[in-house]
């Protein structure tokens, strides 16, 4: 059988699980659902795989809009590639896909590291057992998708996280994610060398006199790949904790995370 695995990622955690799953799946693809989330609206296949991150405990929102384009599948599975935090994302996509009266068959979660500022830095040696763990991971899943097994991998937050803090404040954060771009800004070690824009999944960011504007037009997914990818550091967000390196998936090359974009 055909496996299309469909994935959306900032920083590269999810498109390093993407293709790991690929090199295993007989028959795979992958494919970047920000090139095909303006183009198609009938997505079918036998089996079909989406891998992506959690924000703010639920799916990012060009995912959701992924999922209402879906109408048939075999088989389908998801992977959240989260930094460990899932909160109310698990209730919340079995709910997409119920509403959408497609079958999600499996759902699986894999701890990697946290591509936004808050937690500060994650040591090279955590980073590398997180890989460890994710390789493991991904063979457990590669096996359960090749039996075509019911799998559902429990919430692996506490009931006061899921409901009360951060709980509500993720809510709040998940319904203005798409304006959250109005807090970006660039300091003065900014070389003018577009990475930023070319990163950006959903062409968000334009270049006006060597130093990148966001867009501000409900489209950012705050991936944080413009942030992440920046080789100065130079992007900031209101968010951004002073003096933390940026975290982006050592294991893929920029040029991956710049032909998964819209621009491409
Ligand atoms: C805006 C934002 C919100 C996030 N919220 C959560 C969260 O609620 N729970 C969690 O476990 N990780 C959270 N993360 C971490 C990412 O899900 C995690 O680092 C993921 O692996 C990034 O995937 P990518 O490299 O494919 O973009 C958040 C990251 C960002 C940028
Ligand atoms: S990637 Fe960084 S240095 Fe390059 S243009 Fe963007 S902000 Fe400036
Ligand atoms: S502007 Fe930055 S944070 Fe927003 S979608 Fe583009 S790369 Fe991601």
């Amino acid at each position: 059988m055909k496996t299309d695995i469909y994935y959306f990622s900032g920083s590269g955690n999810s498109l390093y699980i993407a293709q790991n799953l690929s090199k295993k799946m007989e028959h795979s693809k992958i494919i970047s659902i920000p090139h095909i989330i303006n183009k198609e609206n009938n997505i079918k296949g036998e089996i079909i795989g989406i891998v992506c991150p959690i924000y703010f405990h639920n799916m990012p929102h060009i995912v959701r809009d992924f999922i209402k384009k879906i109408k048939e599948a075999k088989y389908l599975f998801m992977v959240y590639a989260g930094a460990g935090e899932l909160g109310k994302g698990l209730k919340a996509t079995k709910k997409l896909f119920v509403a959408q009266n497609i079958k999600l068959s499996s759902l699986f979660n894999i701890p990697m590291p946290d591509n936004s500022t808050r937690y500060g830095e994650i040591p090279e040696e955590k980073q590398k057992e997180m890989f460890n763990n994710a390789d493991k991971k991904i063979e457990d899943i590669v096996k359960i998708v090749n039996l075509k097994e019911e799998h559902f991998d429990s919430n692996n937050t506490s009931l006061f996280k899921t409901y009360i803090h951060p709980g509500i404040l993720c809510k709040f954060l998940y319904g203005n994610m798409k304006t959250m771009d109005k807090d970006f800004f660039t300091d003065e070690n900014c070389k003018g060398c577009s990475i930023c824009q070319k990163v950006c999944p959903v062409n968000n960011i334009t270049m006006k006199d060597n130093k990148p504007v966001w867009n501000k037009n409900n489209r950012c997914q705050v991936c944080c790949a413009c942030h992440d990818w920046c080789p100065k550091e130079s992007i900031q967000h209101s968010s951004t904790k002073a003096g933390i390196k940026r975290y982006h998936n050592p294991n893929i090359a920029i040029k991956d995370i710049i032909n998964s974009s819209a621009n491409e």
